[in-house]
């Protein structure tokens, strides 16, 4: 038995179908159902016996430590965040309420629960943080990737507060022994990715017939790396990753957004040709940049490589051709997370 948090997001949903497709360990699955979370994306692991979801709070320290009292995991993968660089500065204090004071909880908690622990399940008890590149700030153009080591610099609210939980997880492990593993991952796209993201909102924007609004000149970089070859990676680093390291996971896939966007519009142009036949590229809206917005991101993934044996499987290409077919597949999904709060962000983002 594992548990995971923020299962019904983006990446945890993919994680979730994914576990449960590759193995017949029960996994616990706790998310608040925030707006980013959506018990939809879940739909084909509800019924599945070996998923049991519970809707609840990482910060919620007594309901959790219950939960893993009464369930006794081997291991705990925190995936629940608030991950929208955007929101974090229009409204930074839920991402240092979730993300830094949550994690600290969840820490509390599970290390409570690991000291009640002995012998092997003691022993071979594991705490997955999953965190992101931007921890490490920004790259030139031509600056070698991120690795390990490198120091961390922030620039948004949103990476800020991550750093602080990665520093959190670090300290645990440092104070306490506590056997705590961390991934710092590059950009994921695929199916269930909330569509105020760069890919997820370009496909819907276009299926709509819609601008697609690009920051600044949209020469910024960004790496590439498709959801199932993440949930790969976190596989791997839990079974096989030593307590107390860092893992960069990165999928070699660097690209500007423009050529993204560009992309994704090409590939519609063949899959959902417009009425009059013009290029969806004539949908393109330069619009003002973000405020403090990173140049570059890029992972030097060669310690995941060697020590774990991982590579991804995907392309780009591959990627993106199965990402624009499932949104095009699944119109229920996005009217239902139309539902939600989602035109008010928009509105307020874009007007
Ligand atoms: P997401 O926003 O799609 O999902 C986050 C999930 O966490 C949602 O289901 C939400 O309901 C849940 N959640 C939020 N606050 C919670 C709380 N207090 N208690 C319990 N659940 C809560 O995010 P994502 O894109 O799936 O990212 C998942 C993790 O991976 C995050 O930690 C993020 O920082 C990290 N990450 C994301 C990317 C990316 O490109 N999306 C890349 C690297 C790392
Ligand atoms: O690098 C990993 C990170 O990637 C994760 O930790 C974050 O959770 C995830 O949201 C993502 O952050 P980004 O800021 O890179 O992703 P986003 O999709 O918001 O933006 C990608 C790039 O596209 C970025 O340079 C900003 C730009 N952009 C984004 C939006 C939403 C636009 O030009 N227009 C837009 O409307």
């Amino acid at each position: 038995m594992i548990l995971v948090t923020g299962g019904a997001g983006f990446i945890g949903s993919n994680f979730v179908q994914n576990w449960l497709t590759s193995t017949k360990e029960k996994l616990i699955n706790l998310d608040k159902l925030t707006y980013a979370g959506n018990k939809i994306n879940l739909d084909i692991c509800l019924n599945d016996p070996n998923h049991i979801f519970i809707e609840g709070d990482i910060g919620d320290s007594e309901k959790v430590f219950k939960l893993l009292e009464q369930n006794k995991p081997r291991a705990v993968i925190n995936f629940a965040a608030e991950s929208h660089v955007d929101r974090s500065i229009e409204l930074p204090g839920i991402f240092f309420e979730t993300n830094v004071m949550g994690t600290l909880n969840l820490l509390e908690s599970c290390k409570k629960y690991w000291l009640s622990l002995e012998g092997k399940e003691k022993e071979n008890f594991r705490f997955l943080h999953i965190s992101t590149d931007e921890v490490y700030g920004s790259l030139d153009k031509f600056e070698e990737g991120f690795d390990e080591d490198d120091p961390f610099r922030p620039n948004s609210p949103y990476s800020a507060s991550k750093a602080s939980s990665d520093l959190l997880v670090r300290s645990y492990f440092k104070t306490f022994n506590f056997p705590v593993l961390t991934s710092n991952c590059s950009n994921n796209f695929g199916p269930h990715q909330y569509p105020e993201k760069l890919i997820p909102l370009t496909i819907f924007n276009l299926i709509q017939k819609k601008e697609i609004p690009i920051y600044g000149k949209g020469d910024q970089v960004r790496d590439w790396l498709f959801v199932t070859d993440h949930c790969e990676a976190i596989k791997l680093i839990l079974e096989k990753g030593t307590a107390g390291q860092v893992y960069n996971v990165g999928g070699n896939n660097e690209r500007e957004n423009l050529e993204v966007v560009k992309e994704i519009c090409r590939k519609l142009d063949s899959v959902l040709p417009r009425d009059d036949l013009s290029p969806y590229e004539e949908l393109i809206k330069f619009v003002d940049d973000r405020p403090g917005h990173d140049l570059r991101y890029a992972i030097n993934s060669k310690k995941i490589k060697t020590e774990l044996g991982w590579e991804p499987v995907e392309s780009f290409n591959s990627g993106l051709d199965k990402t624009i077919q499932w949104y095009l597949n699944n119109p229920l999904w996005l009217k239902e997370i139309k539902s939600t709060d989602y035109s008010e962000w928009i509105n307020k983002q874009y007007s």
